[in-house]
């Protein structure tokens, strides 16, 4: 008997709070063109604190809509992974908050931290889950408040980032036959670390807790030396998603749908190009989402369903880069 991971829904988190590029146009010395034209973003949306949005609020959201759109019981789903850089609290950790809101009273909970790699990477890791037959109903969870976390007077970090979660069932089915079925055909993954810091957030761990005398040079902030990150990023991107369509031997002209991380559309634009896949397969939520890390692809993909682009049979390919740095691609067909 052989096990494989099918995708049977998904689900959007929405924070209610709009930001435009000329918002940042108050706060920091910016403009909305600057903004546009060397990234992409047009507006994102941030939690609003006000209204009691939390982390914790947007995943429910996301987490609820997935199990309505997959027809799923909360007691079936026996895994949870949430993957997040920004929790609400490190302890209790997201994943086992979400047992309590969404009344998943049968599963095992795992957080896990990939910056903007992390709901690929988590996906990755519920079919490796499947495939070994020890979990066969997991939720993946990619959500991140990192609105709190900005500088909001470092323009070169501030206008990039947003709110936002998603979520996506991943059911376990039997004795598939990979040559038509709806399975994750394949995934591969990497890090090399950053050695240099060039993408990070420095102050809160332990190594500079909030009350150390070094926190204030540090700042509880993301910081990023964005040109050394991009270059990364389009070498990491490239390298995993060849290596995914090689290992499932599929061609670029196979690919229905690209799904990268939605970090520069600049970035998105060179990888594509690099892999050989026009931009009319490639979707895009960076104009109005910015950055949402390890939200970016799972809001991709539940926009996407919600607007019925994806077909069954339609061979969609993820792809990632994050802080650490990890990378990686995984490829699913619908
Ligand atoms: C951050 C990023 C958009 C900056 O674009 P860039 O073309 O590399 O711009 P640079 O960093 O070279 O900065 C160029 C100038 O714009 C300025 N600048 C930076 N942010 C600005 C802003 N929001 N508005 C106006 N000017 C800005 C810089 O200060 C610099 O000015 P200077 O030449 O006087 O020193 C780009 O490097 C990037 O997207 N990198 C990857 C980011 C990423 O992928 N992050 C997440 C990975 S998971």
């Amino acid at each position: 008997m052989t096990w494989n991971a099918t995708i049977v829904g998904t689900g959007l988190g929405v924070p209610s709070k709009v930001v435009t590029n000329k918002d940042f146009e108050k706060m920091v010395d910016t403009s909305d063109e600057w903004i546009r034209t060397r990234t992409g973003i047009c507006e994102r949306r941030f939690i609003d604190r006000d209204k009691g949005e939390t982390l914790e609020t947007i995943a429910l959201q996301a987490g609820k809509k997935a199990l309505e759109n997959a027809k799923t019981k909360p007691e079936d789903i026996d895994l949870i992974i949430f993957a997040t850089t920004s929790p609400d609290t490190f302890m209790p950790n997201m994943s086992c908050r979400m047992t309590a809101s969404l009344g998943l009273v049968n599963a095992a909970a795992i957080d896990q931290n990939a910056a903007c790699s992390g709901f690929v990477l988590g996906m990755h890791t519920a079919d490796s889950f499947i495939r070994s037959g020890q979990y066969k109903n997991i939720m993946v969870i990619g959500g991140e408040a990192l609105s709190s976390a900005l500088d909001m007077k470092d323009r070169s970090t501030c206008v990039l980032f947003g709110d936002g979660a998603g979520a996506a069932i991943v059911q376990a089915v039997e004795n598939a036959d990979l040559s038509k079925d709806s399975v994750i055909l394949g995934s591969k993954f990497y890090a090399k670390a950053d050695v240099k810091e060039s993408l990070s957030m420095a102050g809160g761990g332990t190594r500079t807790p909030y009350w150390h005398e070094d926190f204030a040079k540090v700042g509880p902030y993301i910081r990023m030396q964005g040109q050394d990150v991009f270059k990364e990023a389009t070498r990491g991107m490239v390298r995993a998603a060849k290596e995914v369509m090689a290992q499932c031997e599929v061609m670029p002209s196979d690919i229905k749908w690209f799904v990268p991380h939605q970090a520069n559309l600049r970035i998105i634009e060179m990888v594509g190009k690099m892999l050989e896949i026009p931009s009319e397969k490639t979707y895009i939520n960076l104009d109005r989402w910015g950055n949402t890390s390890a939200a970016t692809v799972i809001t991709c993909l539940a926009e996407m369903e919600e607007k019925n682009m994806i077909n069954k049979g339609d061979l969609v390919l993820m792809d990632v880069f994050g802080g650490g740095f990890s990378y990686g691609a995984l490829l699913a067909r619908w």
